[in-house]
């Protein structure tokens, strides 16, 4: 059985994508060991108790980055977290964290990274006039939104569209997103070369049709 650790900060809308999928059976094999906010407010972790979840707040304003992150990951430790799932967590890792769980911490973004890193991606992305927008499920580093990808699901930029419509047809992508990125680090079913995720079941199927 997978231990998931989840990280956030705010609404929790993945999360609950998350726990829903686990429910369903649509993630099988794993169970939430424990939700983390470093936000004392965050709806999410009031989502999170009313599930009967762990849930911990452990507070990072005014903390040193490290420091913080030392207390968050002797958490995800001490619930045996093999993989630790950033959902909404406002906070950059540092590469101490990082290091603690090697390719075993998910980052979804409202954008189709490299393109509109950082904060009001679906803004960002809609300010510019891009024609097609969607989400990104990448393993983390050190760096922002940077880690290599393990799925993206793209969405159109309709001509109706405002940056709240926009928003919410990229965020229905990103529910089904994060459940399928989590499968796949589950079933090890990848290999890395560089920044290249490659799935191995989609290569031998490549294969297949040779
Ligand atoms: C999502 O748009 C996610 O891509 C970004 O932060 C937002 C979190 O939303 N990293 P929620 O808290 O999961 O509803």
């Amino acid at each position: 059985m997978h231990s998931l650790g989840i990280l956030l900060s705010g609404r929790g809308s993945n999360f609950v994508a998350i726990a829903d999928s686990i429910d369903a059976g649509r993630i099988a094999g794993a169970r939430i060991a424990v939700v983390v906010s470093n936000k004392a407010d965050a709806p999410g972790i009031a989502t999170a108790r009313q599930r009967g979840l762990n849930a911990l707040v452990i507070p990072s304003r005014g903390r040193p980055r490290e420091e913080h992150d030392r207390e968050v990951v002797a958490a995800l430790k001490q619930h045996n977290v093999d993989l630790v799932c950033l959902a909404g967590y406002m906070r950059l890792l540092s590469l101490w964290f990082v290091q603690q769980f090697p390719q075993r911490i998910l980052n979804i973004h409202p954008s189709l990274l490299p393109a509109f890193p950082g904060l009001e991606a679906q803004e960002q992305a809609f300010a510019y006039g891009v024609k097609v927008s969607g989400c990104t499920v990448h393993f983390v580093d050190e760096e922002l939104d940077h880690g290599a990808i393990v799925v993206q699901k793209t969405v159109p930029v309709l001509d109706t569209d405002d940056e709240h419509t926009l928003g919410v047809r990229i965020l229905e992508q990103e529910h089904i997103a994060y459940t399928e990125a989590i499968n796949v680090v589950l079933g090890r079913d990848f290999e890395i070369a560089g920044r290249r995720l490659r799935r191995s079941s989609q290569k031998s199927e490549g294969r297949r049709q040779k």
